[in-house]
Parts: structure tokens; C-alpha cells; sequence
């Protein structure tokens, strides 16, 4: 797993392979920021960690860096990288090296509201309902074939605060259940669309 931040879908995915929810394990937990709170819960847990630091953009990992967590990842033999709140564009001979074994979580209901601060951009615009989405990662930014959503009401007086930790919330149920499809074998990738097995949506 890769995040960059307090790792709360981090704790949701944890704990749902904990409680046997979700049949895997959390081969490697790595992030571009040292003091990141993901590091620390997955320190708590005594799973491996590591911090690489991502070079010299803000917005993606510089050529040494891609190299370093590619090999990071293929040491530890992951089958699915799990981007939980990882704040970098991932490209070329990252996303290449795992080629539809990437998938992310987006607090947005996509392809509206892409980019940043998803839920802010929510309020913004007005919407009634928005949310989050489990998607693949391709090459584009928050456009990969989508494998889950769940939906969030919009209330009159929420603030980006309070509309983001109802989102969180949602995020901290769909994503283990998404994780836990793909573990098991019950998606498969057609072009564009996701189909789950019947019976087994979310
Ligand atoms: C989550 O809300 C996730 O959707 C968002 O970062 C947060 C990470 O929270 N990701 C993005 O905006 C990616 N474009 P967490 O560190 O508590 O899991």
C-alpha cells in the first residue's frame, strides 16, 4: 500500500483483512512522506515500511524515485498496489512494471470532480450528492476503469470538514469491500467497465 497521508483507508483495509474479511496481506507499506501517519499505523502492526523520497517534483516521483519504489514493491512481490490517499501521479515505468494491478480511492463520485480536494470542489459546484470511487490506474489522472462507488448526501450546512469525514466514512466501507473483490477473483476488466460476479457487488 501507498499513501501519503493519516492512513485511515489504510486502518479500514487492516483491520478487514484482520477480521478475515479481505483474503490477502499487506505485503509493503510505503509512502513519500516521512512523518506520514500511515507509516506510523503500519509500524503499530509491525508490518514492513518504508519511506522513499519522491525527488525532486511535488506532483509526481522524479526518474530515481519511480525506480525505487518500483523495485521496493517487486522485492516485497506484491500482486496489487493499493494507493490509499498516495498525493503523486504515478507514470510511465511505474505504471508499466504493474499494468492493471494498481487501483486507487478518489473522494469524488468520478469522473466528476477529479483532482484535488474532491469534496471542496463538491460544495463548491453545489452538488446534492457526491462520494468516493475505488478505480483502476491508468495513465490518466483519476480515469481508470471503475470498481466501486458508494454515494454521500451533501447537506445545507456542511463545511468541507464535515462533508470530507462523511466521505471518509464511506471510503472506510467500500474500499476493503473493493480490495477483497479483487483478492478474491470476483472482478474482471471489460475495456472501460468492471463487472462483478453476480451476486458479489458492492
Ligand atoms: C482519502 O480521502 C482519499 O480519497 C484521498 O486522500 C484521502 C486519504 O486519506 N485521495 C485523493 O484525493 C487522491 N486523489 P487517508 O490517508 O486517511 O486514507
Amino acid at each position: 500500500m501507498l499513501g501519503s497521508g493519516k492512513g485511515s483507508n489504510f486502518v479500514a483495509i487492516a483491520d478487514a483483512i484482520a477480521a478475515g474479511k479481505v483474503p490477502a496481506e499487506v505485503a509493503l507499506v510505503s509512502s513519500d512522506v516521512e512523518s506520514a501517519g500511515i507509516l506510523e499505523h503500519a509500524r503499530k502492526r509491525n508490518l514492513p515500511v518504508r519511506f522513499i523520497p519522491p525527488g525532486k517534483f511535488r506532483t509526481k516521483l522524479d526518474e530515481d524515485a519511480e525506480r525505487a519504489y518500483v523495485s521496493a514493491l517487486q522485492e516485497a512481490k506484491v500482486d496489487l498496489i493499493v494507493l490509499a490517499g498516495f498525493m503523486r501521479v504515478l507514470k510511465g515505468d511505474f505504471l508499466r512494471a504493474f499494468e492493471g494491478r494498481i487501483v486507487n480511492i478518489h473522494p469524488s463520485l468520478l469522473p466528476s470532480f477529479p483532482g484535488l480536494e474532491a469534496w471542496k470542489q463538491a460544495l463548491d459546484h453545489g452538488v446534492k450528492v457526491t462520494g468516493c470511487t475505488v478505480h483502476f490506474v491508468d495513465a490518466g489522472v483519476d480515469c481508470g476503469a471503475i470498481i466501486g462507488q458508494q454515494t454521500v448526501p451533501v447537506l445545507d450546512d456542511d463545511t468541507p470538514e464535515t462533508l470530507h469525514s462523511r466521505i471518509h466514512a464511506a471510503e472506510h466501507e467500500l474500499y476493503p469491500k473493493c480490495v477483497a473483490a479483487i483478492a478474491r477473483g470476483d472482478v474482471s476488466v471489460r475495456g472501460r467497465r468492471v463487472v462483478w460476479k453476480i451476486g458479489c457487488g458492492v
